[in-house]
């Protein structure tokens, strides 16, 4: 059945979709009902059904004698996710669907708002190409290094190093290189933890590491978390209090889906907190370097006295996913984590640990770095709007302060896996926000990739999602027969 059946919601379609991408602004009055039916060649009824339409979708305000004007729209941020946590440790069971949503979203020809990996066009891939001819040329023998014992290249290990001066000094003995972030936080698990043990993590959190926990067999427990200011210590001291959390795995600077990032005297509390109840961090920091705050914010490893926090990142957001470099900081799970790495994967090629080593010492990483602050910035806070016009008036949104993607509740009867179905039909990707919950919980969540550059491709795409989510509110069948097939998949 098509969406727009109706000539009257045809016009509210293209209006919204002109208000989407603020041709017409808020505060801006619309064209009136007499010049709309003349241009479009409709009855001024048909005009006016479109525009209560409008009205009723929260997007325009009737003025008396004046006409029809858009609506101010603040967007609405999220509150505090605590009652959507699950109270007790559970084993994870996202992989399935997982998968099933990642097969649908890259299927060739889809818009690509799901994954969270960077658009190419903003990666520095001219200037990794010169450095790997350059590198190639000058020093070819690491095209063969390999060494079972020695799987760290030292100009690599020196930037890491020389990168967090600004917030602590690292021991070099400390660094493993990895393959990637996820590897560093596979192997940190292994280090820290066994199967059975419970992990708490962010309510929501990125859902490969809810897949890394249960593919070690490992439970996950939810912690309420901020959608601004990142987890609730208070709340993650009770669970510490009661002995029922062996290590934790957090995104504290821009926590992947919600974009918070942990003040630094919440840092210091954690960091504290966890040294004393001997409880390991995993701290994902992946978007560290690509928040928008004034100053960089530091890891919560800037506070750690005691070797306790493993802090894992890699190059693959803002420089290359391609180039496969991840590091872990392993604090005193060093020699542990250096050992997985070699029986699980031998050492990371020393030829790209070069490469990236010579990138960032020449402050290549550094400008990359400023480019992709300023543009990522811009694209989530044009998406974002846009998303807010388009999308019924009781969502309420993620205000990311780093990273490229939006978390969006909707309201309580919309199901993200029937929107996901949907917008699939339609060529569209997204994330579905049951997955980024280790219980099953935030299944009227859905997180949107904000990275790619503003097209009219993408524009459409908004619209129709919009126009996706307020079917799915007015049709709770829908989302009722999305979850039971969910379920059973
Ligand atoms: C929070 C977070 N951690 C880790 C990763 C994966 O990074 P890598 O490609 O280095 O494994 C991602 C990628 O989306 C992410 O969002």
């Amino acid at each position: 059945m098509s969406f727009q059946s109706n000539l009257y919601e045809q016009l509210a379609a293209e209006l919204s979709g002109l208000i989407a991408s603020r041709i017409f602004a808020p505060g801006e009055r619309l064209p009136s009902i007499r010049h709309l039916a003349q241009q479009k060649r409709l009855s001024i009824s048909t005009v006016i059904q479109a525009l209560r339409l409008l009205e009723d979708r929260g997007l325009i305000d009737a003025k008396p004698q004046a006409g029809y004007y858009v609506r101010h729209r603040p967007r609405t941020m999220l509150a505090v996710q605590a009652g959507e946590c699950s109270q007790e440790p559970a084993f994870v069971g996202i992989t399935n669907q997982l998968m099933r949503v990642l097969r649908a979203n890259e299927a060739p020809g889809v818009i690509q708002l799901g994954s969270a990996w960077p658009p190419d066009e903003l990666l520095p891939i001219k200037r990794i190409q010169q450095t790997v001819s350059s590198l190639a040329r000058r020093d070819p023998a690491l095209l063969a290094r390999v060494s079972c014992v020695d799987t760290n290249e030292p100009n690599f290990i020196r930037q890491i190093v020389r990168r967090a001066v600004d917030w602590g000094k690292l021991d070099p003995a400390e660094i493993v290189v990895t393959s990637s972030c996820t590897e560093a936080i596979n192997l940190s698990l292994r280090a820290v933890a066994k199967a059975g043990d419970t992990i708490a993590v962010e309510s929501s959190t990125y859902f490969v590491l809810l897949q890394l926990i249960e593919s070690l067999g490992m439970k996950a427990l939810e912690i309420p978390t901020h959608p601004k200011t990142g987890i609730s210590i208070d709340a993650l001291e009770l669970a510490l209090n009661e002995g029922l959390v062996d290590a934790c795995l957090l995104i504290p600077n821009a926590n992947n889906p919600l974009g918070s990032i942990m003040p630094d005297e919440n840092k210091k509390r954690l960091a504290f907190l966890l040294a004393l109840h001997q409880v390991p961090l995993i701290e994902d920091d992946i978007y560290g370097d690509l928040c928008f705050t004034a100053e960089q914010p530091r890891p919560v490893k800037a506070y750690d006295t005691t070797g306790n926090v493993l802090l894992c990142s890699s190059f693959s957001k803002a420089v290359s996913p391609a180039a496969r470099v991840g590091y872990c900081v392993a604090g005193r799970y060093a020699q542990q984590v250096a050992l997985l790495k070699t029986l699980s994967s031998g050492a990371t090629g020393h030829f790209f640990q070069a490469v990236l080593a010579d990138f960032v010492a020449g402050g290549s990483y550094d400008n990359q770095l400023r480019k992709m602050r300023r543009i990522l910035a811009q694209r989530l806070a044009q998406m974002s709007d846009a998303v807010a016009a388009s999308f019924p008036s009781e969502c309420t949104f993620s205000e990311p302060q780093g990273g490229f993607v939006l978390w969006i509740k909707m309201p309580e009867q919309v199901d993200g896996f029937a929107v996901h179905e949907q917008a699939i039909a339609n060529g569209i990707a997204l994330m579905p926000g049951t997955l980024f919950s280790p219980t099953g919980n935030l299944r009227n969540y859905i997180r949107l990739n904000c990275g790619n550059a503003w097209t009219p491709a993408i524009e459409a795409a908004i619209r129709r999602l919009g126009e996706i989510v307020h079917r799915v509110a007015d049709d709770p069948l829908v989302s009722i027969r999305a979850e039971q097939s969910a379920r059973t998949a």
